[in-house]
């Protein structure tokens, strides 16, 4: 063999190794590679849960949100937050019915009002799927469970709240989301039999902001055209209080009236700040969608949940905010 072939010849020979190399490792390379989709779908979740809320990008519910997406994170459950983008009765049970149909393994939604709730809940948890009402309970349902806040009772420390931070005649004028919402109704009830045997107390008036802010205004507003006698509003959901404190503020008569609602997002928290709203009922959303997935969770492992979990309440005024709030930054940022 002459230098030029052998040359050739050992040169063809680690060409071929080389090669032989190369498709050794790319075809491992191909056969073990993972397309994203597949990834996904390997990643293995224990359960699929549905939380319906009220309305979708409401603050709120968004904290209601975010606590029950930490809990599925922990316990591993594909959770969806599904719902009308702005509240609406209809839309909200055609989202309960759509996720039962998708066969999922359980259902948390607010329990609205009883008359339409429960023949739909009922269904459901005959078909197998677990149901929990959270911030709302459809009482006379066969929901497994119910955690939110005791909305009667949370009414009632409205209404005693209002005896101990006035004095003198009191003409009082109610904001509430939903004439026909059980949460409301039980709120509205709470406050009365608070305020029931104070004679300086006067319930003058009582309207719906069907869960609107703009709603919520327009109605303050209409009620101060009416009842000029009135100097103190209660508004009973998250943005009644915001409606009425921004007429009010407009009106420059925020030494005249007094204000007192619901919840602590960012705009409440900056009325009460600013001396507008006088006092807020505190909820849990956080705790309520945590807590609403672990009961789940343990109801799907055969674990005896309770069927009632009341999340605190309590009412806040300027001296029960943070720090940060009293030092003038705003509040979610
Ligand atoms: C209620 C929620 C409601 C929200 C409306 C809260 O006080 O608990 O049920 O959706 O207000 O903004």
């Amino acid at each position: 063999m002459g230098r030029l072939s052998t040359w050739a010849y050992t040169f063809g020979t680690l060409f071929f190794l080389v090669s032989c190399s190369f498709a050794l490792f790319y075809g491992y390379k191909i056969y073990t590679h993972k397309l994203p989709a597949e990834k996904n779908t390997d990643e293995k979740y224990h359960y699929h849960f549905v939380l319906v809320p009220e309305e979708l990008d409401n603050e709120y519910w968004r904290l209601v949100e975010k606590g029950a997406k930490d809990a599925a994170k922990q316990y591993g459950v594909l959770l969806e937050y599904v719902g009308p983008k702005q509240a609406n009765i209809d839309e909200h049970l055609k989202t309960i019915e759509m996720a039962a149909a998708s066969k999922v393994d359980g259902i948390m939604t607010q329990g609205l009002s009883d008359k339409q709730f429960s023949p739909l809940i009922d269904r459901v948890v005959a078909n197998g799927i677990p149901v929990i009402t959270v911030d709302t309970d459809s009482e006379k349902s066969n929901r497994i469970a119910y955690i939110g806040t005791d909305n009667y009772h949370s009414g009632y420390l409205a209404g005693k709240a209002l005896i101990h931070d006035t004095k003198g005649n009191i003409n009082v004028a109610i904001i509430t989301g939903n004439f026909y919402a059980n949460h409301q109704i039980q709120r509205v009830k709470g406050f009365r039999e608070a305020v029931k045997k104070e004679k300086r107390i006067h319930i003058v008036a009582t309207e719906e902001s069907q869960i609107s802010r703009i709603r919520a205004a327009e109605k303050a507003y209409q009620i101060l055209q009416n009842h000029p006698e009135v100097n103190a509003f209660f508004g009973t959901s998250a943005l009644d209080a915001i409606g009425i404190a921004n007429v009010v503020e407009l009106k420059k008569k925020q030494n005249d009236i007094y204000i007192i609602g619901f919840d602590t997002l960012p705009e409440t928290l900056t009325f009460i700040r600013k001396g507008v709203i006088q006092a807020t009922v505190a909820q849990q959303p956080y705790e309520m969608g945590y807590g609403s997935v672990q009961m789940m969770v343990e109801l799907k492992e055969r674990k005896k949940i309770p069927s009632v979990v009341h999340t605190s309440t309590s009412i806040m005024r300027v001296e029960d905010l943070p720090v940060s709030h009293l030092s003038g930054m705003e509040e979610g940022q």
